[in-house]
């Protein structure tokens, strides 16, 4: 890049060879979609928040996990990275996958980047939304922005075992000399890890049928990350497919270690909000979550997060254009405001008109007349509309706008 720095939200970061930022995808940092209200990815973010809120309450009826959405995605690769185990060479390191501010910086590649920070705050229980970043191409399911959600919950012995039959007795960590077996880390007893993964599982299939509304079918598949063990795979059943949703596990003990909780045993799940946003509601390409098309954005806009969202696939008929441009009215007369006009426009076309821009503000030299133009986007979402019902329209719109908002027409 040539660049001695680059600024990310007003930090300027040293260059060196490991930096591979773009200015395309450092124009995303700080567009935080997971926190504007209504966006779909908010819209699931609340459901999330709102189920694991109602779920599971302390003992005074307080909610057990507290909810973060405003980490900072600049992190230091040991926060990316060492700090979950990943070890030095681990391919998913590469420079090619990730996007490096410089050595010791970068984009964080997953929320997982801030489980030991939030659990050496003390922390026993949270969520933790934010935007993550990953060099990859874009098609309808990649895109190198996207949002997860991580989950953490940590247990005391007593809190493991408290439902269990003279669970007193019974202890979450083996004695010195336990072996790592497929199914357990060699610190844990497995009794502990059995009670985790049932919990942890619990938990998962609990929030996807809060979320879908109905008992959809979910099944594990064993996997592997270096910070949990052991490590499992959610995928839920969408229309005859098999879709993955989150990876999720018992956390390495040695990072608990290294929290400074010894004490406790804990679960951590990882998922992709985009991922499971599209299966939701049904939104069949990952780029439009960047639209600021309203024929995509209100569909979600909605009074109560619990409201069921039918979304309406946007239409892909070819739009039309037709400008309309007026003088404004004269000193003394009531003054002309833009909002009437687009309330106007709306109340005229309903939802024939897509967009409506304002092209030209223009003010005569020597009259002092203002005059403005405006371009109106007709489309239909179900058909192709022909240029004579437009005309129509259009033609009624001018009408209007003269005989209620006192303009005149310069057609
Ligand atoms: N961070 C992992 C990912 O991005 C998901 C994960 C989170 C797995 C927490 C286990 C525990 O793929």
């Amino acid at each position: 890049l040539g660049q001695e720095s680059v600024e990310v939200l007003g930090r300027a970061y040293a260059c060196d060879d490991y930096t591979n930022v773009t200015p395309k995808v450092l124009a995303k940092v700080g567009r935080n979609l997971h926190n504007q209200r209504h966006h779909p990815l908010w819209l699931l973010k609340e459901r999330i928040k709102a189920h694991f809120y109602s779920a599971y309450a302390g003992r005074s009826g307080n909610p057990l996990f507290s909810a973060h959405d405003n980490l900072s995605p600049v992190v230091t690769v040991e926060q990316n990275f060492d700090s979950l185990l990943i070890p030095p060479e681990h391919p998913s390191r590469k420079r090619g996958d990730n996007y490096y501010l410089n050595r010791s910086t970068m984009l964080r590649a997953h929320t997982s980047a801030h489980q030991r920070e939030l659990v050496s705050s003390g922390l026993d229980a949270f969520l933790l939304a934010g935007d993550v970043y990953r060099r990859d191409e874009i098609d309808a399911s990649h895109y190198p922005v996207f949002h997860q959600m991580e989950g953490v919950r940590l247990f005391s012995n007593r809190q493991l075992f408290c439902d269990v039959a003279d669970g007193d007795e019974l202890n979450m960590f083996e004695a010195a000399g336990g072996r790592r077996t497929p199914h357990k880390q060699e610190v844990h007893s497995l009794e502990a890890v059995k009670l985790l993964e049932f919990n942890l599982k619990q938990t998962l299939s609990g929030l996807v049928r809060h979320l879908f509304r109905e008992d959809l079918e979910v099944r594990w598949l064993d996997c592997y990350f270096p910070f949990t063990h052991p490590s499992f795979e959610m995928e839920v059943r969408f229309r005859g497919d098999w879709m993955e949703v989150l990876g999720c596990g018992v956390m390495e003990q040695q990072l608990l270690n290294s929290a400074g909780v010894a004490n406790k045993v804990g679960w951590a799940f990882g998922l992709g909000l985009e991922r499971l946003a599209m299966v939701l509601y049904n939104i069949p390409d990952i780029r439009m979550f960047w639209s600021q098309d309203e024929r995509f954005l209100k569909q979600f806009r909605v009074d109560d997060i619990h409201q069921e969202i039918r979304f309406q696939e946007l239409s892909k008929y070819p739009p039309l254009h037709n400008d309309i441009s007026f003088w404004l009215p004269a000193a003394g007369e009531p003054a002309f405001h833009a909002n009437d006009f687009y309330e106007l426009v709306r109340a005229v076309a309903g939802d024939l008109v897509e967009e409506v821009t304002l092209l030209d503000d223009f003010t005569h030299p020597t009259s002092g007349r203002r005059s403005l133009c405006f371009r109106l986007v007709y489309r239909h979402t179900e058909r192709t509309l022909s240029q004579q019902e437009v005309r129509a329209v259009h033609h009624q719109i001018q009408r209007e706008t003269e005989t209620q908002l006192g303009v005149e027409g310069r057609y």
